[in-house]
C-alpha cells in the first residue's frame, strides 16, 4: 500500500509544518538510495522523474522498477512526473505509473499557462492523480551551473497565483521566489515576504524548485511559509559525481563497479540529511494512517463470440489493443484465449486502470465507445464484465521471495459493457 495519494501526503506536510523531498532520480542507484533513506528515516518521500532527463534514460524502462520500489516500501511514497511539458506527456506518465504530474507551462503567457494546465488537470484528476502547476519562472537547469542558462527568473505574483489556482484546479503550486535550478554562485536571496503573501492568499501546499544547497535557516523559514514539497536533484548529482571522481584517484584502470562504488551510500546519506532538515523524518506512520492508498483497478471481461472466423476475432483484438491503450489511465491491455478447450468462456480482456476514478472516463471515452460499438459488441455475446480492486496492499513479489497472494473485492460491475 505505501504508494499513496500525493495530495494527502502534501496536505499533511503543509498542516504540520514540514516538507517532503521530491528527489530527482535518473537510475537505480538514485532510486535505491532515495527509498532506503526514506525507510531509515521513516519518512514520506516523492520519487521525481524529470522530463528533461528522459534523453539520458528510458522512462518506460525505469518505471516498473520505480513502481516496484514504491509498492514494496513500508513508508509512504508518491511517484511524480516533474516538469512535464504537454498533455500527451502527462497521459504517458500516468499510464506508466506516476500518480502525480506537473504541468510546466511557466514560460507561456498567463492565459496560455492556465489553459494548458487546466487541460492536464482535468485529465489527471479524472485518473485520480495529483497535479502541480508552476506560475512565475524558476530558471537554470537541474544538475548544471545555473549561469549556463541565460534569462531571468520571473517571480510569482500573489494575486495572479490565486486566480491561477482557482482556474486550473491544481493541487499544489510551484512558486518562484529567488531559487534557480542547478548550481548557483553565492548565497541565494529568497523573497520571504512574497512567499508569505502567496501562502496567505492560497492556503494550499507550495512547492520549491531549485531546492539544493540552501541554509538550514532558509529551509526552516520556507516551510513555515507554506513550502510542503522541496525538489532536489543538483546536490545529489554533485555528490554522486564527487564520489566517482574520488574513486578514480589514483586512476588505476578501475572497472565500472569499482568506479561506481559508494555512490548509492553517499546519495542515501545526503537524502537522510535532507529528510531530517526538512522535518519529514519520523512522519511515515501518521501519513500511512491518514492518506488514501493508490491502488490500480483490474477490469476483467470474459466473453464468447458468435458467427465469426478466427481472423475476425484477431482483427477485433488488434483494434481493441490500439483503441483502449491510448485512453488516459489505462495502464495495460491484455487479450487472451482460453488454454483448455472446451471452456465456458473462450476469450478475455484484462484492462488495468491506474485508479478507480478512471472507470467512468474509460467507459465514456470516444475510443472506447467507437471500438465497443463498431468492433466488439457486434461479434460477442455472453459477456461478464467486472472491475476489481485489491482489498489488501498489492505486494509485488521480490525477485528472491515468493509471490504473496492478492485478494480482491469487486468495486463495480459493468454488466454487459467491455
Ligand atoms: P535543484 O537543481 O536545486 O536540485 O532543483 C531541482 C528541481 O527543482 C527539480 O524540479
Amino acid at each position: 500500500m505505501p504508494l499513496v495519494d500525493m495530495r494527502d501526503m502534501l496536505n499533511h506536510a503543509y498542516h504540520n509544518n514540514y516538507a517532503v523531498g521530491g528527489f530527482g532520480l535518473i537510475n537505480l542507484d538514485f532510486l535505491e538510495a532515495i527509498v532506503t533513506a526514506a525507510e531509515h528515516c521513516r519518512s514520506p518521500v516523492i520519487l521525481n522523474l524529470v522530463e528533461s532527463h528522459f534523453e539520458h534514460f528510458d522512462f518506460g524502462l525505469i518505471m516498473p522498477a520505480v513502481e516496484h520500489a514504491a509498492r514494496n516500501a513500508t513508508v509512504p511514497v508518491a511517484i511524480h512526473s516533474d516538469h512535464g511539458t504537454s498533455h500527451a506527456s502527462a497521459v504517458r506518465a500516468i499510464n506508466l505509473g506516476c500518480n502525480s504530474v506537473m504541468m510546466d507551462a511557466s514560460l507561456e503567457s498567463f492565459p496560455v499557462n492556465i489553459t494548458q494546465t487546466r487541460h492536464v488537470a482535468d485529465m489527471a484528476h479524472a485518473c485520480g492523480a495529483a497535479v502541480e502547476g508552476e506560475l512565475g519562472y524558476v530558471g537554470g537547469g537541474e544538475g548544471e551551473n545555473a549561469a549556463k542558462y541565460p534569462g531571468e527568473g520571473v517571480y510569482t505574483a500573489a494575486e495572479e497565483a490565486k486566480a491561477y489556482v482557482e482556474r486550473t484546479g491544481v493541487d499544489c503550486l510551484a512558486v518562484s521566489i529567488g531559487t534557480v535550478h542547478g548550481r548557483q554562485r553565492g548565497r541565494t536571496k529568497l523573497d520571504f515576504g512574497r512567499l508569505k503573501r502567496i501562502n496567505d492568499m492560497l492556503g494550499i501546499p507550495l512547492v520549491l524548485h531549485g531546492g539544493s544547497g540552501l541554509t538550514e535557516e532558509q529551509y526552516h523559514k520556507l516551510i513555515l511559509n507554506g513550502i510542503a514539497k522541496i525538489n532536489c536533484y543538483t546536490e545529489l548529482s554533485d555528490i554522486a559525481a564527487r564520489t566517482i571522481r574520488s574513486n578514480l584517484q589514483p586512476d588505476t584502470g578501475k572497472g565500472y563497479i569499482e568506479t561506481m562504488l559508494g555512490v548509492r551510500d553517499s546519495l542515501r546519506e545526503q537524502i537522510k540529511l535532507c529528510m531530517h532538515l526538512w522535518g519529514s523524518a519520523g512522519r511515515a506512520a501518521e501519513i500511512l494512517v491518514q492518506c488514501r492508498p493508490w491502488q490500480p483497478v483490474e477490469h476483467v471481461i470474459i466473453y464468447n463470440t458468435e458467427g465469426v472466423s478466427t481472423q475476425q476475432v484477431e482483427a477485433m483484438i488488434a483494434q481493441g489493443h490500439k483503441s483502449l491503450s491510448v485512453i488516459p489511465g489505462v495502464r495495460r491491455v491484455f487479450a487472451g484465449w482460453a488454454i483448455a478447450e472446451p471452456a465456458r468462456y473462450r476469450f478475455c480482456w484484462l484492462v488495468q486502470l491506474a485508479h478507480a476514478n478512471v472507470i467512468e472516463n474509460y467507459h465514456t471515452h470516444p475510443e472506447y465507445r467507437t471500438f465497443t460499438k463498431q468492433c466488439f459488441q457486434p461479434i460477442t455475446h455472453d459477456k461478464i464484465s467486472i472491475s476489481f480492486v485489491a482489498n489488501q496492499p498489492a505486494v509485488i513479489p521480490d525477485m528472491a521471495g515468493s509471490a504473496s497472494a492478492i485478494s480482491s473485492r469487486i468495486i463495480y460491475n459493468g454488466g454487459n459493457s467491455l
